[in-house]
């Protein structure tokens, strides 16, 4: 099995009866273990739709989800729930952290859910705190901590359980661009380290220049896909930056 992810011919239709808007057309496209691939195209282009479809959030109108060997568009609701538990990581804009646990006791929700060892959960925490360096913040809680912190809190948590795939949808987009730089520098590292497979959502170049193959999505379809190769981060923040002049990209988004 060549995939992590293969996606075939997708479609989300919002709506019922006369009043039916079609978000996603006949999209197909795979991602390999280990991957970092962004998502880009104009706001409504259908990128988050896309993500929440992939990610068990929400459900194709038709067309076939595999992750790895499950399809996951067949998949009934129950065991989907559990599917997302074991397999999937998420990283939101809004980091979705549980304000009433520290910042230790948030990374670990999801191996104490799945009743880990209490030694096997402790050393995992501190290892990816340290990956994402708030090691001295695990005692803190989340109204005590920056929102770029936050943000390297939510990331830890949504990889603590090594999922097979990692959805993030803008996770710089509340970001400050040192707090940014440095998530996206964390996550580049586990993608390069851990082989951890990535799939960021983004409409800022900056961010993605750190995935090494981009898809871009217009009015709901694959438009074009960018591959970084042997071109180093800055050359393919250049290349995304031309791409997006060429395709008319928000102006605000390129500075
Ligand atoms: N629940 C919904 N019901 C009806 N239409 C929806 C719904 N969610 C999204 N849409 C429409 O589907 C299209 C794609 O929306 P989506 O949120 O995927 O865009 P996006 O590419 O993520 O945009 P942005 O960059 O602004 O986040 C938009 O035209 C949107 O209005
Ligand atoms: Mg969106």
């Amino acid at each position: 099995m060549e995939h992590v992810l293969k996606v075939s011919h997708v479609e989300k239709i919002y709506g019922k009866g006369a009043n039916t808007y079609k978000a996603l057309e006949d999209i197909s496209f795979t991602i390999e273990p280990g991957e970092f691939v962004g998502v880009m195209g104009p706001s409504g282009a259908g990128k988050s739709t896309l993500l929440n479809v992939l990610a068990t959030i929400d459900s194709p109108t038709s067309g076939d989800i595999l992750i790895e060997a499950d399809n996951i568009a067949k998949m009934k609701e129950e065991k989907l729930a559990d599917f997302r538990r074991d397999h999937l990581g998420f990283i939101f804009q809004d980091y979705n952290l549980l304000d009433s646990l520290t910042v230790r006791e948030n990374i670990l929700l999801p191996l104490a859910i799945a009743k880990r060892p209490a030694k096997e959960i402790q050393e995992k925490v501190m290892t990816m705190a340290q990956t994402f360096g708030i090691e001295n913040l695990l005692d803190k809680y989340p109204y005590q901590i920056s929102g770029g912190q936050k943000q390297r809190t939510a990331s830890c948590r949504a990889l603590v359980s090594n999922p097979k795939l990692i959805f993030a949808d803008e996770p710089t987009g509340a970001l400050d661009s040192k707090s940014a730089t440095d998530l996206l520098e964390s996550l580049s590292s586990l993608n390069l380290e851990q082989e951890a497979t990535i799939m960021m959502v983004t409409h800022d170049a900056y961010a993605a220049s750190f995935c090494r193959r981009i898809l871009f999505i217009k009015d709901g379809r694959l438009s074009k896909e960018m591959i970084r190769g042997n071109h180093t981060r800055k050359e393919f923040f250049q290349l995304i930056l031309d791409e997006l002049a060429y395709i008319g990209g928000d102006g605000h988004d390129l500075v």
